[in-house]
């Protein structure tokens, strides 16, 4: 075992946020006495630990232990399960009372270390949370625990005709809980807007184990702040989120999806301005993979692999969805487009594959969803999800390759790709540098060079996934000192003995 001392972290850079956390006012381990304490408000097969009298073995706690991408790992002794607010409510104020750390987990999607313990903090999973608890099919209102899987959601809405406002590779696992604490974009947000505006309600357990009920199914509410806001993308830091109130979209009647191809990346931007004029109201997504995205897509089983001719000579590859009331309508417009494109006199494509059943339809979607699962299989993530403006998408990854060449990383038995994918239509770039094992040596190379590339354009070091673990050094890269201040005045107001998430999102 390696042993980690204050002084061995310098040489461990991408470990470095967790030194940060060495220095937070300290908490306590979770005991014996406190095993015993969350017996009494839950019964056994919901509290899972090492510790007696629970003593389960430590790789019951793997799962809770260990990230998606097997970046992070955490030494929680113990995680328990509430199935109610006030059971949540109960265990979080005895940790308040006893200033034990609490990490909220709800599906452990999360791609930035903010759902694993940096220590030994308690895990609060939200997996036993999962009953809808209202539905309103006139206003489309959906009212949920939090830990209710996105795609039990889909499923639960889909007989009244309506969508939930996201979607995302991971559905089948995240919680709704979680895609609200990070504010997740996902696929629908250029049609839906982002969950700062579709989200009507919350209720929150705070750090001393009050129970915030601000669970309105409201459209219209103008009285005074609103505090549900700062819950949104505060990744557990703030509270734990018990409760959801959501405004759910009719489902469309009829969905197309074409993926063209294109020769060079510089197309992609006069091609999203040609799609958006012609196709308006019903564009749904305009998402982006390079050539290597969408070769690993298929190496790795995501979809089926497009045509040797379909392929030929593209550099990357465009995925259009649209979404509308009518489909002769809808095909009418995409059939247009698609000529429009092929027979102008400089095309900004070589082809379009129009997806002609549910199951091409679903198949196309896949290179692109399938992208981040392709990327696992392949090797190790260092993910940099950015928003950097469209033009500069390409550069910063052709840069970002460069400069890993610079330095003599670009081999197979380092760096394997730098890959770029993402929400053209959201100014998102997925910038994805897969490695064969997680290195020092590439972290020091990449870090603060992404970050400060991102700052040079006045980007975000995070678009979508947020901050985690992983960035709270790169916080002031994206936020000015007076923002970061405030960040700060607001844990403490909520969170004064900073219990909740310790070590994430704020340096
Ligand atoms: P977790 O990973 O368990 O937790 C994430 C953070 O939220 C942690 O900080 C945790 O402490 C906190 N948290 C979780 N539940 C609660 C709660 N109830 N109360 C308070 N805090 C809580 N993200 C996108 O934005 N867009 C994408 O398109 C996208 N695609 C993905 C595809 C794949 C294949 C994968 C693996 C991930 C993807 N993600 C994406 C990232 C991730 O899925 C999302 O961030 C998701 O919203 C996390 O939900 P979760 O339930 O898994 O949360
Ligand atoms: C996506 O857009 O596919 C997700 O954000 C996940 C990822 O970045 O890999
Ligand atoms: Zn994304």
């Amino acid at each position: 075992m390696l042993a980690v001392t204050r002084s061995s972290l310098p040489r461990v850079p991408w470990r470095v946020c967790r030194a940060a956390y060495a220095t937070a006012p300290s908490l306590n381990p979770v005991i014996e006495q406190d095993i015993h304490h969350f017996s009494k408000i839950l019964p056994s097969t919901s509290v899972v630990s090492t510790l007696s009298p629970v003593a389960s073995p430590a790789s019951d706690l793997d799962q809770f232990n260990n990230d998606w991408m097997g970046k992070y790992k955490g030494q929680a002794t113990t995680v328990v399960k509430p199935k109610s607010t006030h059971e949540v409510s109960q265990i979080v104020r005895h940790c308040w009372e006893r200033r034990i750390g609490v990490v909220p987990q709800g599906g452990n999607t999360g791609l930035v270390g903010g759902s694993i313990p940096l220590k030994d903090e308690l895990v609060l999973s939200l997996a036993n949370m999962n009953k809808v608890r209202s539905f309103d099919p006139i206003s489309g209102v959906l009212v949920a625990d939090a830990g209710c899987i996105l795609q039990s959601l889909t499923d639960y809405i889909a007989p009244h005709n309506h969508i939930m406002p996201l979607d995302l590779g991971a559905k089948g696992s995240c919680q709704i809980g979680g895609n609200v604490s990070t504010n997740a974009g996902g696929l629908r947000l250029l049609r839906y807007g982002s969950l700062h505006g579709t989200v009507l309600g919350l209720e929150v357990v705070l750090p001393d184990g009050t129970i915030l009920d601000q669970l309105t199914t409201l459209r219209k509410d103008n009285t005074g702040y609103d505090l549900k806001q700062l819950f949104i993308g505060s990744e557990g830091t703030l509270g734990v989120i018990t409760g959801v109130s959501i405004l759910t979209p009719p489902a469309p009647q009829a969905s197309n999806n074409v993926i063209l191809a294109l020769p060079k990346f510089d197309n992609v931007l006069p091609l999203y301005k040609l799609v958006k004029q012609q196709l308006s109201e019903i564009l749904s997504a305009f998402e982006f993979i390079d050539r290597t995205a969408y070769e690993l897509a298929v190496k790795h089983g995501q979809g089926r692999a497009l045509s040797d001719e379909d392929v030929r000579g593209a550099a990357c590859f465009v995925l259009v969805e649209t979404s509308g009331g009518r489909r002769e309508h809808d095909e009418e417009k995409l059939n247009h487009l698609l000529e429009t494109l092929l027979e102008a006199e400089k095309p900004l494509i070589n082809t379009g594959v129009l997806s002609q059943s549910p199951a091409q339809f679903s198949s196309l979607w896949a290179l692109r969803e399938g992208v981040t699962e392709a990327i696992s299989k392949e090797g190790k993530a260092y993910k940099y999800d950015i928003s950097v403006p469209l033009s500069s998408f390409q550069d910063v990854v052709d840069g970002t390759r460069e400069h890993l060449r610079s330095k003599g990383l670009l081999n197979d038995s380092a760096v394997k790709h730098v890959i770029g994918y993402g929400h053209v239509g959201d100014g998102n770039l997925h910038l994805n540098v897969v490695a064969e094992s997680y290195s020092p040596e590439i972290q020091a190379a990449l870090e603060p060079y992404v970050y400060e590339v991102v700052a040079s354009h006045r980007g975000s070091v995070s678009a979508e996934h947020g901050i985690g673990s992983m960035k709270t050094h790169a916080l002031h890269y994206s936020k000015d000192e007076v923002s970061i201040a405030l960040m700060k005045k607001i844990k403490e107001i909520f969170d004064p003995r900073g219990i909740m998430n310790p070590g994430k999102v704020l340096p």
